[in-house]
């Protein structure tokens, strides 16, 4: 099928690239000519999983770039709408990028057109697309419009769209959700998972994977619920956290305790910093909004938000506990990421700690695997950017863990007890045994669960003898 996707942004690229994998002939459009510019002489711009891959694969065959949304449109009988939908200072979804491309597409409807909202959007987006449509000259039977939310997870992305747990389609006619069937025929009736060349399923994948049909405004409410219980999900096992903390339990064996209830499942039950990136945050205050619209207090999302601040809080409160006055110290940090597998820094609560140790005097060497370079844009030349995790560790007071990248579950840690100051981690994921870490001498705080503390003490108020020979 002939597919436009307008918005080649982390979801457009990725909707994109999947759709022209499943063998449909897609044109991404984008209004950003520096990006499009990129795009075409063969760049990816983000860093994502067989995002490369995909883009060798189909640039210029299946997959075309263009500024030219009406030619687009013209082409193709399904159009995507992947642009971006980011907060208002009242904390709702900005739609006028939508609705920009919605009038634009009427103007260039040249028989019948699916519109399909792909971004995530409040309910009643499909009404109000609908209405700027045929307010623009559209006919009524010449389009309809959908909602086929994505729940991509950035650093999966690709395996998220190819080997989903489920695909959403609102459609409120037969006729639109019968193309979208189609679009997604390859998935759902398995032909894609027998392909030699298929992108690798993932572990649990469902294949094939079921399609849901729904109204077009109950699909816009599963994108935001989904979220909302995903985001309350990490909130509430971070108040659990706090709760251990506050007794001495532990908070990786209440998590194994409830997980295993398969009523609630042990996924998103990891306590950190609190969530981040560029959906949960925007989503759970655009839900509020839209639900406040509706007459509906939803003072449950407030009380997720609330926790997850607080976490950041608890975090900044673990650092003072491990190093007294923070002023002059030097810290390193590992992950900068809004969490592993991204280079996104968008609301990373890796980014808002960095930012406010810096206001309280300290002095930060970070390294992340991908997002150096944009957290460099953010915090400019006040943070120090080093090339690896032992020139992190070198020379700092402690070192603090914020992103859960794969790599800093695996560190060599006699080579990073060499290289610090004083042996002190501070791990706001949990990557490591609080036990065993204790065991190499050093004195590690995590969340959740009991502080490590070597039977030697080696913790800030009692540098180790060899360290303090050294200075
Ligand atoms: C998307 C969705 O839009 C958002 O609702 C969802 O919650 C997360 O994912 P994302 O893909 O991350 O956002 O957005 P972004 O990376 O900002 O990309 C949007 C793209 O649309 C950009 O490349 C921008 O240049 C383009 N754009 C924007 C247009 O082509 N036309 C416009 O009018 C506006
Ligand atoms: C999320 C949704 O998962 C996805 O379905 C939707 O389409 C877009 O928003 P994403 O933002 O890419 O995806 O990341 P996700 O893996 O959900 O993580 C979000 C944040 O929660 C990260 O900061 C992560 O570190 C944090 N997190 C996640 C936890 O703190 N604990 C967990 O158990 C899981």
């Amino acid at each position: 099928m002939h597919i436009a996707v307008v918005g080649s942004g982390y979801v457009g690229l990725v909707a994109g690239a999947c759709f022209a994998d499943l063998g449909h002939q897609v044109i991404l459009v984008d209004n950003d000519q520096v990006k499009l510019a990129a795009l075409k002489a063969g760049d990816v711009p983000i860093h994502e999983k067989f995002l490369p891959e995909l883009l060798k694969r189909h640039r210029e065959r299946n997959l075309t770039f263009s500024d030219n949304l009406n030619q687009a449109v013209r082409a193709s009988k399904a159009i995507f709408i992947a642009v971006g939908t980011p907060p208002t200072e009242q904390g709702e979804a900005d739609l006028s990028y939508v609705e920009s491309v919605a009038r634009s597409v009427s103007g260039a409807i040249n028989g019948y057109k699916v519109v399909v909202e792909k971004s995530t959007v409040p309910v009643y987006t499909s009404d109000w697309v609908r209405k700027i449509i045929l307010r623009n000259a559209a006919a009524p039977d010449s389009f309809d419009v959908a909602s086929n939310p994505e729940f991509l997870r950035e650093g999966t992305a690709v395996t998220d769209f190819l080997y989903p747990d489920r695909i959403v389609v609102g459609a409120d006619s037969e006729r639109c959700a019968t193309v979208l069937r189609e679009i997604y025929a390859p998935m759902t009736d398995g032909s894609y998972y027998q392909r030699k060349d298929a992108i690798p399923a993932p572990d649990r994948a469902q294949i094939p994977p079921p399609l849901i049909v729904t109204s077009a405004k109950s699909a816009e409410l599963i994108k935001h619920a989904s979220n909302a219980f995903l985001a309350m999900k990490i909130s509430f096992i971070n108040a659990v956290a706090s709760i251990c903390e506050s007794v001495g339990a532990n908070v990786q064996q209440v998590c194994q305790g409830i997980g295993t209830d398969s009523r609630i499942g042990p996924r998103f039950l990891n306590p950190g910093i609190g969530y981040g990136g560029s959906c949960f945050p925007k989503d759970l205050m655009a839900f509020r909004a839209v639900a406040r619209e509706c007459g509906y207090e939803f003072r449950l999302l407030d009380e997720v938000m609330r926790i997850n601040e607080d976490q950041r809080q608890r975090f900044l409160r673990k650092v003072r506990t491990a190093l007294w006055t923070l002023r002059g110290k030097r810290l390193g940090v590992l992950g900068l990421a809004f969490k592993g597998g991204t280079d996104d820094i968008r609301e990373s609560p890796a980014i808002l700690l960095v930012q406010s140790l810096l206001q309280e005097g300290c002095q930060i060497a970070a390294y992340d695997p991908a997002a150096t370079a944009r957290a460099r844009e953010v915090l400019g030349p006040s943070t120090e950017f080093v090339s690896d995790p032992y020139e992190a560790a070198r020379d700092s007071d402690a070192l603090l863990i914020l992103t859960e990248w794969e790599e800093f579950a695996a560190l060599d840690l006699d080579r990073i007890f060499k290289q610090l100051k004083y042996p002190i981690v501070i791990d706001g994921r949990n990557l490591y045994d609080p036990e065993a870490m204790a065991a190499r001498g050093f004195t590690y705080y995590s969340v959740g669960r009991p502080a490590g503390t070597p039977a030697v003490p080696a913790a800030a108020s009692t540098p180790p003898a060899r360290k303090l020979k050294k200075s």
